[in-house]
């Protein structure tokens, strides 16, 4: 049996089905979280889908001290899955400090501990916007990255750097980052999902609390953009999907299959969809209707990009299976459950 998986930010979005996928497949999990975005109720919900309660250890991985005594307590973890992170690009303009602090002070300690407490296995949550605007489209790993458009992007960019080079100096270390598009959608049994503090910034958790009558009329930023329909498109994965991709990863690194110590996936479906084919595939899908109004354009958003996934699907075996349409109305069955709504 392998050891334990420490899961940071484990009862976060995609974390907590993260969580779920490793128990599953037989995994032993221990999730730390400091809970900043996200509720211990999530562990009820686990157990709920799974039967297993996971272990849980409340702090931010950002502290030294409580890190260091984390490996100490559970000293038979064979591999880290590292998600915690502050992702609100906006507010990481506001505050570039906290941000830099947070993301990559986390990377280090965990880091240190696994040359200290001989953890050799990584992965590592990333994300598309180390692409920027690609020049070229589908976006394949190779494509080159570009400067980042925030703090948080560039914190994704610099900790992908941390990671290289600390695994280039300490070949025991393996690492696998994997490169997410727009994750959206919830586990089918409703139990969990994104739980967004305040108003929604991103897409389908906005559309998703319009449609349940929380919010008024969807803002669909920008509709000149040189697209079909001229709103932006994106790739839009399915969390579930996402987070099976977490464990065949976690899988490769123990069973020792990967190619170079150091890899790094896009995870998509590569198939790209405007803001307007999202907001049509809901209604349709759901059957409810909600209202959007066309406004200017959102500063720091890229037109169009979505995944080459030819990597991924040759080396981990790994595709994205579920349609829009049931992605969508697992994000409303979701929305509903949160909300008391039948
Ligand atoms: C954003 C981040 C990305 C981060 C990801 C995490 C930016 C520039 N990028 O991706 O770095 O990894 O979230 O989830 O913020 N849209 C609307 N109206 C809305 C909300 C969104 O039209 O109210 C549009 C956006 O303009 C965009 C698409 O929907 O074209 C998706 O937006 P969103 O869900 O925020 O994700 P990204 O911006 O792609």
């Amino acid at each position: 049996m392998a050891g334990k998986i420490l899961v940071t930010g484990g009862t976060g979005y995609i974390g907590s089905h993260t969580v779920v996928e490793l128990i599953e497949q037989g995994f032993e999990t221990v999730i730390v979280d400091d809970l900043s975005n996200s509720s211990v109720d999530v562990l009820d919900n686990i157990e709920k889908i799974t039967g297993v309660r996971p272990a849980f250890e409340q702090f931010n991985i950002s502290d030294t001290i409580k890190t260091e005594a984390c490996f100490q307590k559970y000293a038979d973890i064979s591999a880290i899955v590292h998600f915690a992170a502050f992702k609100a690009v906006g507010e990481s303009v506001q505050k570039p400090l906290e941000y830099y602090h947070n993301n990559l002070v986390s990377l280090l300690n965990l880091l240190n501990c696994q040359l200290k407490y001989k953890v050799d296995n990584i992965v590592f949550s990333s994300s598309c916007t180390v692409y920027g605007q690609p020049d070229v489209l589908p976006v394949t790993e190779s494509t080159p990255r570009k400067d980042a458009e925030s703090p948080y992007g560039n914190t994704k960019r610099v900790s992908e750097d941390i990671l290289s080079d600390t695994i280039k100096a300490h070949p025991q270390i393996k690492g696998i980052a994997l490169r997410y598009f727009n994750p959206i959608g919830a586990h089918p049994s409703a139990l969990i999902g994104e739980l967004p503090l305040g108003v929604p910034q991103n897409l389908v958790p906005f559309i998703t609390q319009s449609a349940a009558g929380v919010r008024g009329p969807l803002s669909v930023f920008g509709n000149d953009y040189n697209t079909p329909d001229g709103s932006a498109i994106r790739d839009y994965i399915n969390v579930v999907d996402l987070a099976k991709a977490h464990v065949i990863a976690i899988e490769r690194l123990l069973d020792n299959k990967h190619k170079n110590n150091f890899e790094i996936f896009n995870l998509g479906t590569g198939n790209g969809l405007s803001v307007l084919e999202i907001v049509n595939a809901f209604i349709k899908s759901t059957g409810v209707n909600f209202n959007y109004k066309i406004v200017d354009r959102r500063a720091g958003d890229v037109e169009k990009i979505w995944a080459d996934t030819t990597f991924a699907n040759n080396e981990l075996g790994w595709k994205a299976e579920t349609s829009i349409e049931d992605t969508l109305i697992s994000a409303w069955e979701w929305e509903k459950r949160m909300r008391g709504l039948s």
